[in-house]
């Protein structure tokens, strides 16, 4: 269906908040995954102290009620009572390639993070399933999804793990949800080989917006 280019003028807007609200059992407890959810919700909790791997989680805190708060921020969370665990984050790409070449239907996946103490529990994956492989939540089906990863966006110093590991476990974690490395001129991406952009069109997006999108990709947009 070409519906997006049938229709270039439409006006795109946040779904509902808590549109997705679901529960995931942990070996550790019972999660709420919400989202998006609200500045002002997201405000009321906690941010667990483990989540600094962008940075301090104060300041992360601060950083994702603003985001929460843009008119294109959308952020999903994964809590147990007041306490986010884990989250994914969506705003209008922030690099400055892709802010020069932003259109409508492009979005970043700016950043997913789970609390060590969490981690390999299945946490962003309950939280990614939620988003992505939820016949309920289809709002990214109208959007090209970019997610730009460089080594310096990774927890390579805590997690042990060596850049080109890193950049596998990135590309098995989201090739899951239809998201698929794409070439790029970019020069933050280029700077290192293992840098990588993802890409993950949404199934309303026609092949004239995808050409578009690699022709940005390119630079020659
Ligand atoms: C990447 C990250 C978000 C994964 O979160 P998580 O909640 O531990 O992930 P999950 O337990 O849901 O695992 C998802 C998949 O990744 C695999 N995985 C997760 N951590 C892994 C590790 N350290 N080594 C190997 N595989 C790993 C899991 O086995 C699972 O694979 P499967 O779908 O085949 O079962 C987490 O490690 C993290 O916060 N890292 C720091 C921030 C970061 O690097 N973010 C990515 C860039 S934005």
């Amino acid at each position: 269906m070409d519906r997006n280019c049938d229709n270039p003028s439409r006006s795109i807007q946040k779904p509902p908040y808590n549109s997705i609200n679901q529960s995931f059992i942990t070996p550790l407890g019972k999660l709420y995954l919400r989202g998006p959810v609200s500045p002002d919700q997201f405000t009321d909790w906690r941010l667990s102290s483990g989540l600094n791997c962008f940075r301090p989680a104060a300041s992360q805190h601060r950083a994702l009620i603003e985001l929460a708060a843009e008119p294109d921020g959308l952020l999903f969370t994964a809590t147990l009572a007041n306490t986010v665990i884990s989250y994914a984050s969506f705003q209008k790409p922030d690099f400055p390639w892709w802010e020069k070449r932003c259109f409508p239907e492009l979005i970043e996946l700016g950043g997913i993070e789970t609390d060590p103490g969490w981690r390999k529990m299945g946490v962003i994956k309950a939280l990614l399933n939620a988003i992505f492989k939820n016949p309920g939540f289809t709002y990214f089906d109208d959007f090209i999804i970019i997610a730009i990863h460089t080594i310096h966006s990774w927890d390579i110093r805590t997690s042990n793990i060596a850049p080109w590991a890193y950049r596998r476990l990135m590309i098995d974690i989201f090739s899951k949800y239809g998201f698929e490395t794409w070439e790029t001129d970019d020069p933050e991406i280029r700077e290192h080989p293992c840098n990588i952009l993802l890409a993950r069109p949404g199934k309303n997006i026609c092949r004239k917006m995808i050409k578009h999108f690699e022709g940005c990709c390119m630079g020659t947009i």
